[in-house]
């Protein structure tokens, strides 16, 4: 049932190309040219009666609504927050009739997030359930859905489900933005075109995946690394470190780069790894600043850009390079290598990499 994989997260890892494709599906028109949601019973009164989007999630789930945020303030242009669910109930949300409230989860169960889609329908609110899980709770007490077909994913670890969350996420934003005139047809077309390509670009990067092996294996002897990005670098550097704490226990933070001197800095000395995401190409010299404060305390840094980069290839000590593609897309492509680099790290530390201590696939309790 492994297919030939030694473990369920590496397969689920390498059935990204394929979650992709179907989670695209036939949401994208014959023509290419706009999103086609039949599933959604908004019309397009409700999408512009929207004010403000509020999206409620747990763990890496949370880390997809950072760029759903990102995405979406963008193409459309509505206001748009992202919380972890188990904050949100407590915290006096101001839910209105006209706020949106996005529950994103895999399994459909998770009580924190379950609970919060409740607090939002009890406030008026509609509530749009991204899941993977056809008739899980969320999916059924949501107003809409929006199935991401990734398929079961059995690792504990989430890989193809949480990228498929962000291909439903990209779709969604595209189809608040097709609705509402916020991007002209021309550019949604360019988007959906560049979108229909990343299946074959995972594929690129899981062809180079010896390369990340190799530095799994010398970072596995190491104890603390970092993170660091900006923008939607930052959302990836995240869910990174969430993926490689979680499987490998190597401690890891993830920092906004322009936030390091403000304290973390002090903790970057001669040969601490640092994992620089340097992608976004209008804060691209931003963040190799940021790299620069960090090679010279000593820090050892990967840096990953898209290829053909020199200015980051002469900054940093090794790089890893994912395809070129629309900025606001990369997030799709550029945690994959950080999900082969928590896998091969946990494989070199000897865990149980689908099952790590401590934690369950689907969180029913609070
Ligand atoms: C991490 C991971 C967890 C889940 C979280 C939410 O790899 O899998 O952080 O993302 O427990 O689970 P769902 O998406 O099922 O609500």
């Amino acid at each position: 049932e492994k297919a030939g994989f030694d473990h369920f997260m590496l397969k689920e890892i390498h059935e990204q190309p394929k979650a992709y494709r179907d989670t695209m599906g036939s949401r994208i028109s014959p023509d290419g040219r706009s999103v086609v949601f039949n599933e959604l019973h908004m019309t397009t009164d409700d999408v512009k009666a929207i004010r403000r989007i509020h999206i409620v999630a747990c763990g890496t789930a949370y880390h997809a609504g950072l760029v759903g945020k990102a995405v979406i303030e963008k193409l459309a242009r509505i206001p748009v927050e992202t919380d972890v669910a188990s904050e949100y109930r407590y915290r006096s949300p101001i839910i209105t009739p006209d706020t949106l409230v996005i529950v994103v989860s895999q399994s459909g169960e998770t009580a924190d997030t379950l609970a919060a889609l409740r607090e939002a329908k009890r406030c008026g609110a509609r509530v749009l359930a991204i899941t993977n899980v056809v008739g899980s709770s969320v999916a059924r007490e949501a107003d809409d859905v929006i199935v991401t077909w990734a398929g079961p994913e059995i690792a504990v670890a989430s890989t193809k489900a949480y990228t498929s969350q962000l291909i439903a996420f990209y779709l969604f934003a595209l189809f608040l933005a097709q609705t509402l005139g916020t991007v002209p047809a021309d550019e949604i077309a360019a988007t959906l075109a560049a979108l229909n390509k990343l299946p074959e670009q995972v594929e690129d990067i899981l062809a180079a995946k010896d390369a990340i092996k190799a530095y799994a294996e010398q970072i596995a002897a190491h104890e603390d690394l970092f993170f660091i990005g900006r923008g939607l670098d930052y959302a990836v550097a995240l869910e990174g470190s969430l993926k490689l704490k979680e499987i490998s226990y190597i401690h890891s933070e993830a920092y906004a780069a322009g936030e390091l001197k403000h304290g973390t800095l002090a903790l970057i000395e001669e040969g601490v790894p640092v994992i620089a995401l340097a992608i976004q190409t209008d804060l691209f010299e931003k963040t190799v600043s940021n790299i620069k404060e960090v090679k010279a305390r000593g820090a050892n840094v990967l840096g990953i850009g898209y290829a053909g980069d020199e200015e980051l290839q002469k900054s940093v000590d090794r790089t890893f390079a994912i395809p070129k593609t629309l900025d606001l897309l990369a997030p799709a492509l550029s945690v994959v290598p950080l999900q082969l680099l928590s896998y091969y790290a946990s494989l070199a530390r000897g865990n149980d990499v689908d099952k790590p201590r401590n934690l369950a696939k689907s969180v029913t309790v609070e």
